[in-house]
C-alpha cells in the first residue's frame, strides 16, 4: 500500500463529512459521550467501527490479539476503569471472530516465544472447557467453539473488575459477547446470560 495514498483519502474523508454537516469537526473536538466499549481482534480484517456502521464518537475500542482481557493486563484494565468509571458507557462488548489467527495459534504445540504468555490465556479457556472441546472431532468446530468460548471467558474477566461490578449495581451496565463471522460478514450476538454468570461468580470475584 502507498503510504501517501492514505493522506489522499483523509483529504476526501474530511471533505465528505464536511459536505454533509459544515460543523462536524467542531462537534468532533468538544468531546466525546460514547454508550459503548468494544473489544475486539487486531485482525485487519475485523474493524470495530465500520462492521458495526457506527461514526466515530459512538465507541471507545480497544483491540489486541485475540480479543484478550487478562486480569493483569494493564492496557486492558485502564481502558476498562475509563470506559466504565469516567464516560460511564452502558455496554461492554467482547468481539471475536472465527479465523482468530490468535487462537488457532494456542491449538497448536508450537514456541512462539513472546507470544506465549498471552496464548496462554486462550490455552486456559481450552482447559476450562476441555471436556465439551475435546468431544468436538471436526477440528474447523472446534476452533470455532473455541472463540466463541473464549470471548464467554473473557466476558467472565470483565465482570471481574470492581469497576464493571460496581456500574451494575448502580445503573445495569450490560455486557456482550459476539463473535464476527469474517466469512459471511455477519456479527452474531452469542447471547451471553451475564447476569447469570455474575451472580455464579460473586461468590469468589465479589469486589463491591
Ligand atoms: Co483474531
Amino acid at each position: 500500500m502507498d503510504i501517501q495514498k492514505i493522506f489522499e483519502n483523509n483529504k476526501t474523508w474530511i471533505s465528505q463529512k464536511l459536505s454533509l454537516d459544515s460543523a462536524y469537526f467542531k462537534k468532533l473536538s468538544e468531546g466525546q459521550n460514547p454508550d459503548i466499549l468494544y473489544i475486539g481482534c487486531s485482525d485487519s480484517r475485523v474493524t470495530a467501527e465500520e462492521l458495526m456502521g457506527v461514526e466515530p464518537g459512538d465507541v471507545f475500542v480497544h483491540r489486541n490479539i485475540a480479543n484478550m482481557v487478562p486480569n493483569t493486563d494493564l492496557s486492558a484494565m485502564t481502558v476498562i476503569n475509563y470506559a466504565v468509571t469516567h464516560l460511564k458507557v452502558d455496554h461492554v462488548v467482547v468481539c471475536g471472530h472465527y479465523y482468530c489467527g490468535g487462537v488457532k495459534a494456542a491449538m497448536q504445540s508450537a514456541d512462539l516465544g513472546i507470544l506465549n504468555p498471552w496464548l496462554r490465556n486462550i490455552r486456559d479457556v481450552y482447559r476450562i472447557h476441555q471436556a465439551e472441546l475435546d468431544a468436538i472431532k471436526d477440528e474447523e468446530e472446534k476452533y470455532r467453539r473455541l472463540v466463541e468460548l473464549n470471548v464467554q471467558e473473557q466476558c467472565v474477566n470483565i465482570l471481574k473488575t470492581a469497576d464493571v461490578q460496581k456500574a451494575f449495581v448502580e445503573r445495569g451496565i450490560t455486557v456482550h459477547g459476539w463473535v464476527f463471522d469474517i466469512h459471511s460478514g455477519k456479527l452474531i450476538d452469542l447471547k451471553i446470560d451475564f447476569r447469570k454468570i455474575l451472580s455464579g461468580i460473586r461468590e469468589i470475584y465479589r469486589l463491591t
